[in-house]
């Protein structure tokens, strides 16, 4: 029998990837969404603000991944978007645990999305998972829904958490934007340009959330990133380089600020996340480097 795998926001970038690589390795994914249950498809309702669930969204399940959470890179961050980017994370995740308790059969292994932004802006040290946690919002955010995985998890159930970097694909998050600069030969430098990118293929980033929901020693926290992140700047030349752009515009970081606000925190924090702990664990990147993982980029979007 195929083993079911419940993906929580599995309607997104990252899930419906996911989704992919479950299937192709004889998984049945199914979907926890805030549409409609279409249970012949394996699709399910839930509403996290109301606290309700399909009662048969947990039945059988092998895994749960809670990728859920409204998007992050919608322009202005308002004290009440900031509300929500936290709540839809938090609470939700609150209360999905709960139902996993509270199952009659909970799922043997449960991994839930965090980010990078969790860790402070450093240049010199590489970020390991063991850090602590930055006091701005993204920091704080992230340390709050990783506590609520920690304070709910289920004794019997095996938890694991993915630190996500940005996160490269042809299907949204930060390359199809500055892709589009490459149309018109022009590319930017963000701030400084020395903060680091840790990025991730999101390929990579969907095997790395089957991995870890097939290798039982696995458990607790891990960075979602390749092993060779890079400065904002280096990340550009790469670009650049390879779109053959003439002119690099600079964005000084005080100008980001007034612009964006808050905002700006998402484009100008940076950090060295290693993959130290992942690869150690066994798993292997396709697109370890950003020059190989931009090649495939290209060649999927032509
Ligand atoms: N993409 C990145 O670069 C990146 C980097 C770091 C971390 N992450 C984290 O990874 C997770 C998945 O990322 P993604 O890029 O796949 O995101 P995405 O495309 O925006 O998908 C997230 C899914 O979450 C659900 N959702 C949206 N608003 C919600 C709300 N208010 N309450 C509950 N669920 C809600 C939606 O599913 P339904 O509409 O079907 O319910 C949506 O499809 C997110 O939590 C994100 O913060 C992503």
């Amino acid at each position: 029998m195929q083993k079911k795998v419940l993906l929580a926001g599995g309607t997104g970038m990252i899930g419906r990837q996911t989704q992919t690589i479950l299937k192709s390795k004889g998984y049945l994914p199914a979907i926890l969404t805030r549409g409609d249950s279409l249970p012949e498809k394996n699709i399910y309702h839930w509403d996290p603000v109301k606290k309700t669930i399909d009662s048969k969204a947990l039945d059988q399940c092998f895994g749960v991944i809670n990728l859920a959470g409204t998007n992050i890179g919608q322009w202005p961050w308002t004290k009440a978007r900031k509300q929500e980017i936290a709540s839809s994370r938090i609470e939700s995740t609150t209360f999905l645990m709960e139902q996993i308790r509270t199952a009659p059969h909970p799922p043997e292994v449960y991994i839930n999305a965090s980010a990078t932004g969790f860790y402070p802006d450093e240049d010199q040290d590489w970020l390991l998972e063991d850090h602590a946690p930055d006091n701005d919002f993204l920091g704080t955010t992230c340390h709050r829904w990783e506590s609520a995985v920690h304070q709910n998890a289920p004794g019997n159930c095996r938890v694991c958490i993915v630190r996500i970097g940005l996160v490269m694909s042809t299907r949204g998050g930060i390359y199809p934007k500055f892709r589009l600069g490459t149309y018109f030969k022009m590319g930017v430098k963000l701030g400084s340009g020395n903060m680091y990118y840790s990025w991730i293929h999101l390929e990579d980033l969907a095997r790395m959330f089957v991995f870890l929901l097939e290798n039982k020693t696995c458990q607790g926290v891990y960075n979602g990133v390749s092993p060779h992140p890079l400065t904002m700047k280096s990340w550009m030349e790469v670009l650049a380089e390879f779109h053959k752009t003439w002119l690099t515009l600079p964005l000084p970081a005080w100008l980001l600020k007034l612009l964006l606000g808050d905002f700006a925190q998402l484009l100008l924090k940076g950090g060295q996340v290693s993959a130290q702990k992942i690869q150690a664990a066994g798993f292997t990147f396709n697109w370890p480097e950003w020059k190989q993982a931009l090649d495939d980029l290209y060649k999927r979007s032509t």
